[in-house]
């Protein structure tokens, strides 16, 4: 039997703009995770039971381009093993999903990982992150890559399309609180959208881009230096543009609004937007006044992680 778990993940800043080129910060939440087991059974074929994304197939029976399936199947392939042993691929996970916080990267990047260990050829972290990246196109249609990166190194990155991931260090440890609007928001569909308003206006969506992108910047350096009260500006300059880009929502707005009033230093949407998570840099006083404001507000819950 072989086992194997992968976290969560918020985007801090410069989502959908890392689609397109720009840099984006993103970190691992290690209170949602994904936990697979692998063992052989007696029954025979490969079976999958994944009670937490409503799956309980026999592999044969999905087809090809069914996420869970695919990312199986690669490991098949990669390994060289054309006959696969009997086997159950059983998939845990308590990151919900379409919210933002990366759940098919995180149960791609464990079934990978569990599934190669099992056949005998555990894959190495750079293998992992390049078929978790081909999972993720059937996703997310057009991904950059920063959520298999990230949830494969379980590390800050600060993420460029195409180019080698490098880490940060937070100057000062800061907090993060998650709010979950519980509206499921499929990042392929906002993903999808996004570049059918760019293809009308590019000139324009580049410019929004491009501000996203020194807003990334900005935001690395007041991180490196521990500079939250800039960090917060920061955020809400990001949320500013992606409501502009029209990938917030009201609930969205009600939470970041909701944070902003009680106390936080920031807030924005996280991840594809339309429903799903949005982040507020909170300080540890004012963290409880925030959760409960946003719990008011109609957050189905909220996660408080450290960053650093
Ligand atoms: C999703 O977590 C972040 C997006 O920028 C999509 C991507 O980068 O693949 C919305």
């Amino acid at each position: 039997m072989t086992t194997s778990s992968a976290p969560g993940k918020i985007i801090l800043f410069g989502e959908h703009a890392v689609v397109y080129g720009y840099p984006a910060l993103a970190v691992p939440v290690t209170q949602v995770q994904v936990k697979v087991t692998v063992s052989g059974n007696k029954r025979g074929g490969v079976l999958i039971e994944a009670p937490d994304i409503n799956l309980s197939a026999e592999l044969s029976s999905l087809p090809p381009d069914q996420p869970v399936a695919a990312v199986i199947n690669s490991v098949f392939s990669t390994v060289g093993i054309s006959e696969p042993p009997a086997c159950t691929i059983h998939i845990q996970s308590t990151i919900p999903v379409a919210s933002g916080l990366g759940s098919g990267a995180a149960v791609s990047v464990a079934v990978l990982r569990a599934l190669s260990a099992f056949l005998g050829h555990p894959l190495p972290d750079e293998k992992v992150n390049l078929l978790a990246f081909e999972v993720e196109k059937l996703h997310h249609g057009t991904p950059s890559g920063i959520d298999n990166a990230v949830v494969t190194y379980a590390r800050p990155v600060y993420f460029i399309n195409k180019e080698t991931i490098k880490t940060f260090h937070a100057g000062a440890p800061f907090l993060i609180l998650i709010g979950d609007t519980g509206i499921a928001a499929p990042t392929k569909e906002s993903v999808t959208a996004v570049r059918k308003l760019w293809q009308t206006d590019q000139t324009r969506w580049e410019e929004m881009f491009a501000r996203i992108g020194e807003i990334v910047r900005d935001a690395r350096r007041a991180i490196e230096r521990g500079d939250n009260f800039k960090l917060g500006k920061l955020m809400n300059a990001n949320h500013a543009i992606l409501k502009e880009m029209t990938v917030s929502c009201a609930e969205l707005d009600r939470l970041v609004t909701a944070a902003l009033q009680s106390g936080a230093l920031g807030a924005k949407l996280s991840g594809g937007g339309r429903g799903g998570n949005m982040i507020a840099l909170v300080e540890k006083e004012n963290a409880p006044a925030v959760a409960r404001a946003l719990e008011i507000a109609g957050t189905k819950r909220t996660i408080l992680t450290q960053v650093g």
